[in-house]
């Protein structure tokens, strides 16, 4: 207890050094044990995944409530059978989720290039963020989409997800202006384009 303040006492810089170092090692502990693997999706992955989809998605789309978004994020079912969705697993658990699309006269398939395969609704569960669940879940859309001889895969995000902006630009999508104006839900602007031509 800290006399004046009444609060706790302020750390002294040797029990700070070895509080931060203690916390290091269980951050080194623990991200070497996580083991990422990416599975396709099943009906009983659909509640946590519809969780996890709405606690990712509500600090970039905070519209999703009123605006009927969170409604077709989280309908797994009447995606299940005319797209490939695909599980993230961190040590066992669900963490993760995508939807990859490949035929361009489908609903959700909202891309200008109709030769481009196209990936939407990918998520990772905050609690396992930044653990490489996104990264490997965006490779398996990406591997997909080579398998199927694709010449290009795109996806739409919106300015606010700045996280997966980054994961896209070090996976190697480019901004593609043409592709852009998806009219979003919620979002006035016109939505930004990614694109990644594949060999
Ligand atoms: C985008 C999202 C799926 C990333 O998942 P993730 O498992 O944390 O991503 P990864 O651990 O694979 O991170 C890969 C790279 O993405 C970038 N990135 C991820 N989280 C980031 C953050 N919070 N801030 C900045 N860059 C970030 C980094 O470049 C990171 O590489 P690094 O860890 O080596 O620096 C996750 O943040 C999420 O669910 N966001 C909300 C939903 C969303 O925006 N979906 C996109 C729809 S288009």
């Amino acid at each position: 207890m800290d006399s004046e303040t009444g609060g706790p006492s302020p750390l002294t810089p040797l029990q700070k050094q070895i509080y931060e170092s203690a916390n290091e090692r269980y951050a080194a502990k623990h991200f070497a044990a996580a083991s990422v693997e990416i599975v396709d999706t099943v009906p009983a992955h659909y509640d946590p995944l519809r969780g996890l989809l709405l606690r990712a998605y509500e600090p970039v789309v905070p519209t999703m409530y009123s605006d009927g978004y969170a409604e077709e994020l989280t309908d797994l079912e009447s995606r299940a059978n005319s797209t490939t969705m695909f599980t993230a697993l961190l040590n066992g658990h669900i963490v993760g989720t995508i939807t990859y699309i490949d035929d361009a006269a489908h609903p959700l398939h909202l891309f200008a290039d109709t030769c481009a395969a196209y990936m939407r609704f990918l998520a990772v569960d905050p609690s396992a963020q930044r653990t490489g669940a996104g990264s490997l879940l965006t490779k398996r859309c990406i591997e997909q989409a080579n398998v199927q001889n694709r010449p290009r895969i795109g996806l739409h995000t919106l300015p606010t997800m700045t996280a997966a902006i980054n994961l896209y630009v070090s996976l190697g999508f480019e901004r593609s202006t043409s592709n852009d104006g998806l009219s979003h839900v919620g979002y006035d602007g016109e939505a930004p384009a990614f694109i990644k031509p594949l060999s």
